[in-house]
């Protein structure tokens, strides 16, 4: 097992590039079982669920080649229905094959994802969209059992919300199984992050017929099959979002590389008002579609200390919950009160605790954690419980005096590739080492 040892103290400086997105990759990943031909994908970032989900789709009899960050999946239209608990209980995204494995091949098994550390994670909209495309849905041992009528789904009309906003893999769920259905399928109420963007456009390109991505309300048109095609993996808007929070916490001058501003409008806002210089711009060329243009953010060493700004983690285009845990973690450096609500998972605050730890004197009531600045960190060892997390507590050892432990950075290493080189490229002392204590 693995842990980080950072040594605080040392502002940022440099520039550095994004890799391809994990929320992005694993859904398009999935959607290679709706297609005839063979995908070919560019940008894959080298994260453990990436790898996770290419065990998976090899489970269910895809041929999947390449390695690094190139990819090709051949999925046949006949194979094996079942993702076991074994693999969705290691990753829970897994449940992003049930739309595809029904609309292709008629039937899926996949087992329930158990809940984590952030929240309990139901998968009730998937089914309710599935459902709705006349699948039959049983829960059987923990299980789901789905089976679609014979003749194939068929369009639908469903609303695809719960109390706390979308869902973006439910909404990616649906859509996929919506795209080789009969009829029209339209989802009220559709996520509208970039990645279920880029799936649609992706969806398009191998000849389905999704309109209204990037909005609220998604009209499908099923079509009686999709070829294969060229994928190129969109750029992580979470891990640009962790670089920018780097340099800010530690009053750096850093510009990030290949990422793309109008994704991160909500955190660039925050930033801005909290009194942090940071700038943006656009590639001239790239991007087309709904997707947003390609580009970089220059972040700047502040001369007054920022001020802390209450913020609400809501679903895209708000602030992402993604970001909610780093955005604490740069509070700690502000001047102020302020007060971090997440609408999305409103437990999401195993990293509140650890924070303490360092010396941050968060306290949290319900779905809000209140934060005082500036708190004088102290490095200390702590340890991880989830992907983001990890990311908050190694932007805190990167401020706080003397040397910050992060142990279980397993957790780290499923949606950040290599994050410690990119860090110690922009000067930070970070290192990876072997964890000597018992896990
Ligand atoms: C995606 O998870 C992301 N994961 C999450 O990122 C992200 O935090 C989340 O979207 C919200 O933006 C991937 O894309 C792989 P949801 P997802 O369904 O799709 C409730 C990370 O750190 N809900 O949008 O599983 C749910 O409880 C991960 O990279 C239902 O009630 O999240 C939550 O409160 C963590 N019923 C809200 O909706 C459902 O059927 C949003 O969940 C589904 C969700």
């Amino acid at each position: 097992m693995d842990r980080f040892s950072v040594l605080g103290g040392r502002p940022l400086q440099g520039q550095v590039t994004v890799s391809g997105s994990k929320n992005a990759a694993l859904p398009l990943l999935a959607a290679s079982l709706l297609c005839e031909g063979t995908v070919e994908y560019q940008g894959m970032p080298e994260l453990r669920d990436v790898a996770t989900l290419r065990e998976l789709l090899q489970g269910l009899g895809a041929v999947v080649e390449g390695a690094g960050s190139a990819a090709r999946v051949s999925a046949p239209a006949e194979g094996p229905t079942e993702a076991p608990y074994e693999m969705v209980r290691r990753m829970r995204a897994s449940v992003c094959v049930l739309g595809p494995l029904l609309a292709r091949r008629g039937r899926a098994r996949v087992s329930l994802p158990g809940g984590c550390v952030i929240g309990e994670r139901p998968i009730d909209l998937h089914l309710k969209g599935l459902a709705a495309l006349g699948a039959r849905i049983e829960i059987e041992h923990g299980t789901v059992v789905a089976e679609a009528p014979p003749g194939g789904l068929r369009g639908t009309r469903v609303y695809l919300a719960s109390r706390n906003g979308s869902t973006v893999l439910g909404t990616a769920n649906v859509m996929m199984a919506a795209v080789l259905a009969r009829g029209v399928t339209v989802i009220d109420a559709a996520a509208e992050e970039p990645e279920v963007v880029g799936l649609a456009e992706f969806l398009n390109s191998c000849g389905a017929c999704v309109s209204g991505a990037g909005g609220n309300r998604l009209v499908i048109e099923g079509v009686p099959r999709l070829r294969g095609g060229m994928c190129t993996i969109p750029p992580d808007r979470v891990e640009a979002g962790t670089l920018i929070l780097a340099a800010a916490i530690t009053c750096g001058d850093v510009r990030v590389l290949g990422c793309r501003p109008g994704e991160l409008a909500a955190l660039l806002d925050l930033l801005q008002r909290a009194g942090v210089p940071c700038n943006w711009g656009e590639d001239p060329e790239g991007g087309g579609g709904r997707s947003e243009r390609p580009g970089w953010v220059h972040v700047s060493p502040w001369q007054r200390r920022p001020q802390v700004l209450d913020v609400v983690a809501r679903p895209y285009p708000g602030f992402p919950t993604d970001l909610q845990a780093q955005w604490l973690a740069f509070c700690t450096v502000g001047e102020g009160l302020g007060l971090v609500t997440d609408a999305v998972y409103p437990d999401r605050f195993m990293h509140v605790a650890e924070l303490n730890r360092l010396g941050a004197g968060i306290r949290r009531e319900g779905s809000t954690a209140m934060v005082f600045g500036p708190a004088r960190l102290s490095g200390a060892p702590v340890t991880a419980s989830d992907l983001r997390a990890s990311a908050s507590l190694i932007l805190a050892g990167l401020v706080a005096r003397g040397q910050t432990i992060v142990r279980r950075v397993y957790h780290l290493d499923r949606g950040y590739e290599r994050l410690e080189e990119k860090l110690r490229s922009l000067g930070a002392a970070v290192e990876r080492e072997t964890d000597p204590e018992p896990p």
